[in-house]
């Protein structure tokens, strides 16, 4: 998608513009369906205040807050965040479970936001693992959102990009074991139809704060064409607006999706 103007101002110029502004900017333009954000340098926000951690991770859940306003008012249709990866379970013992249970009570305590807002909560990862009242919590949540129409928020937990390939393999070996599907037949259909996303559209635009430049085993099948934009800011002070001036960029990019 290009869109350009001569009478329209650089994007830099408009990236300076507040929220509102770059609502009303970015409203103007098709926005992605999908975006879907790696939330990195809660631990770093916190450090650098002499501060321990978790306080970075308690500031990261306003930030969340914030993005999921920002999704929905823009009218986004899916947001996905990437709240616990199976390799955060390597992470000191201590800052797991108190992650767990914060990851648990956030999203419990948005319950009344994400239902006067809409919100249908879905997660995607390996139930195993999770310890079961945390899961008990989340599932909780889901089920009372499910009937939600609006804005679909996605959140990845104990999930691995991998471990997803391998749970779709699984599922499709099962299908050739079967003989209802043959080897030679397997399509990216196929594979799609079995991840965890399998009725969700690929991430038209994936962010990524901290300014690490990689993907950390997130969404490995479904970002094969999406467009990346990277941050130096840490988690904890994203706001809406950074949003907004990532919608804002990806709205002058051309997609080509492997053609010319
Ligand atoms: C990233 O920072 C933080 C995480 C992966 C932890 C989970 C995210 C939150 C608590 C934000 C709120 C999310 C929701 C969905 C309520 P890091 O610890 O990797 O930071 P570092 O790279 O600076 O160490």
């Amino acid at each position: 998608m290009t869109v350009k103007s001569s009478r329209e101002p650089a994007r830099a110029e408009l990236a300076k513009l507040g929220e509102a502004e770059l609502l009303e900017v970015i409203r103007a333009q098709p926005v992605p369906a999908h975006v879907a954000v790696i939330m990195d340098g809660n631990g770093r926000w916190a450090t650098r205040r002499g501060l321990p951690r978790v306080a970075g991770h308690r500031e990261g859940v306003k930030a969340a807050r914030a993005a999921v306003r920002a999704a929905d008012t823009l009218g986004l249709q899916y947001l996905t965040l990437y709240a616990f990866s199976t390799e955060n379970w390597s992470r000191p013992k201590q800052e797991v479970s108190t992650l767990m249970t914060l990851l648990e009570r956030s999203i419990h305590g948005e319950l009344p936001e994400l239902m006067e807002r809409n919100v249908r909560l879905r997660i995607i990862g390996r139930p195993n693992g999770v310890p079961p009242p945390v899961q008990r919590g989340i599932d909780e949540v889901v089920r009372q959102t499910e009937r939600n129409t609006g804005l679909t928020l996605v959140m990845a937990f104990n999930y691995g990009g991998r471990d997803e390939l391998i749970d779709a393999f699984r599922l499709v070996a099962r299908r050739v074991a079967s003989g209802e599907l043959q080897p030679e037949d397997i399509s990216e259909v196929h594979v799609s139809r079995a991840l965890y996303t399998k009725d969700i559209p690929n991430p038209d635009l994936l962010i990524r704060t901290s300014g690490e430049m990689r993907v950390s085993n997130f969404l490995l099948w479904q970002i094969a064409y999406t467009e990346l934009w990277i941050t130096p800011t840490l988690w904890p002070d994203f706001g809406g607006a950074d949003l907004y001036r990532a919608v804002l960029e990806f709205q002058g990019r051309t997609r080509r999706f492997g053609g010319v």
